[in-house]
């Protein structure tokens, strides 16, 4: 991907200002009593999607703005159901793990289970159904997708990308979306020593020699052996399905930033993995449980990790400090999901503030 662009800070502070000052003359013509820092903060949204602000050259003249779309709260009731695009190393497991114990334990409020056998819910199928015709595995667990979740059970965490939601008919009126974003230099170098540890076969080339040769990484980078690249934008943009009933077909390259905006912006519970506890905060009001109940939970998953394997989050793999020339060339791959990372940030810091306020 040729998209080598330099950030120009100068050009970032003027699209601020000229932001709230459109926001100042915007702010007096409306009607009623509007907050004023959310309303700058939506106006910075709008301004991200809008062409001019980076990467997409062909991105229209849409402008996009918070579409956020939850279940209704009802006073003393939790959730009824939540879906999660999991997105590798993005603390995805983490969330599963947390969410299946706060859900009901039986009954059809429950977490989704995963198994081989007629007593699980579901296969457990962790790979991207990817493109093309779906092959026996996500086959099976599309239909188990669609006979299980809210007949049987009422949550589900999904390796597949945005598009799958429609496929199997969520609700995002109905059911709580979830999705989790990281860093994508930070989120990059975890899949590398991640598929390290378990020895994925498409790191054959690209291993490293010793604990600070880090070439294997930045090849591995360059080449993009298996089109990770930009993998949350990819995921977001529904830009990797199969062809599961009634969903698109793959949009080209060009719309991927902008879809995953769009689609991002839609999703009820965005979670930072650099900033967990706040997001879980956020989720367990959207959720209508308890904060403390929330977080009570998540110190005692965290003690559970640190004693039993020496690391905090569920699933995360010990890795060397990466030094600035490595992280330059993965940044350097990955323009379009540090695009829509600033675009998440800008989201979440959003919603943050309208709750808070
Ligand atoms: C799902 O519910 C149906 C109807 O109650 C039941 O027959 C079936 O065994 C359940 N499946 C699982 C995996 O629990
Ligand atoms: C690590 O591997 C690199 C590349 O093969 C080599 O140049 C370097 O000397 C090695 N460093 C150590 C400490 O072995
Ligand atoms: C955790 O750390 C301790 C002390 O450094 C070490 O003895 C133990 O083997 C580690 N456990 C795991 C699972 O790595």
């Amino acid at each position: 991907m040729g998209r080598a662009r330099t950030r120009q800070p100068g050009r970032y502070l003027l699209r601020i200002f000229t932001c709230i000052g459109l926001l100042l003359i915007v702010g007096t013509l409306r009607q009623g009593t509007v907050l004023e820092l959310p309303n700058q903060v939506r106006d910075l949204i709008a301004q991200a999607g809008s062409p001019g602000s980076g990467g997409d050259a062909t991105g229209g003249s849409h402008s996009i703005s918070d579409a956020q779309q939850c279940p209704v709260r009802v006073p003393g009731y939790a959730v009824g159901s939540i879906a999660l695009i999991h997105i590798p190393k993005t603390a995805g497991t983490y969330l599963h793990t947390a969410l299946r114990s706060l859900m009901p334990q039986t009954g059809v409020g429950r977490w989704c289970t995963w198994g081989n056998g007629p007593e699980f819910d579901m296969p457990p199928v962790f790979s991207t159904c990817a493109v093309g015709n779906p092959g026996p595995d996500h086959q099976q667990l599309f239909e188990a997708t669609k006979r299980s979740f809210l007949t049987n059970c009422s949550g589900f965490t999904s390796h597949q990308d945005v598009a799958y939601f429609d496929a199997v008919g969520v609700d995002y009126s109905r059911t709580l979306t979830i999705t989790a974003l990281r860093h994508p230099v930070e989120r990059v170098i975890s899949a590398y020593y991640y598929s390290l540890r378990v020895d994925a076969p498409f790191l054959a080339g690209y291993k490293p020699a010793n604990e600070t040769d880090f070439s294997g990484l930045v090849r591995f980078v360059d080449d993009n052996p298996i089109d990770s690249n930009n993998l949350m934008t990819q995921v977001m943009a529904g830009a990797r399905h199969c062809n599961w009933p009634g969903t698109p077909p793959l949009p080209p390259e060009d719309q991927h930033l902008a879809l995953a905006k769009q689609n991002l912006a839609r999703i009820c519970v965005i979670v930072l993995s650099e900033f967990m506890d706040e997001s879980l905060v956020r989720l367990a009001k959207a959720a209508n449980w308890g904060s403390r109940r929330v977080l009570r939970l998540a110190a005692e998953l965290e003690a559970h990790y640190t004693t039993a394997m020496n690391q905090t989050l569920v699933n995360s793999t010990p890795k060397p400090k990466i030094p600035l020339e490595v992280r330059q060339a993965i940044e350097r791959n990955n323009q379009l999901d540090m695009q829509l990372y600033e675009f998440g940030l800008q989201l979440f810091m959003h919603r943050s503030l309208l709750s808070y306020t």
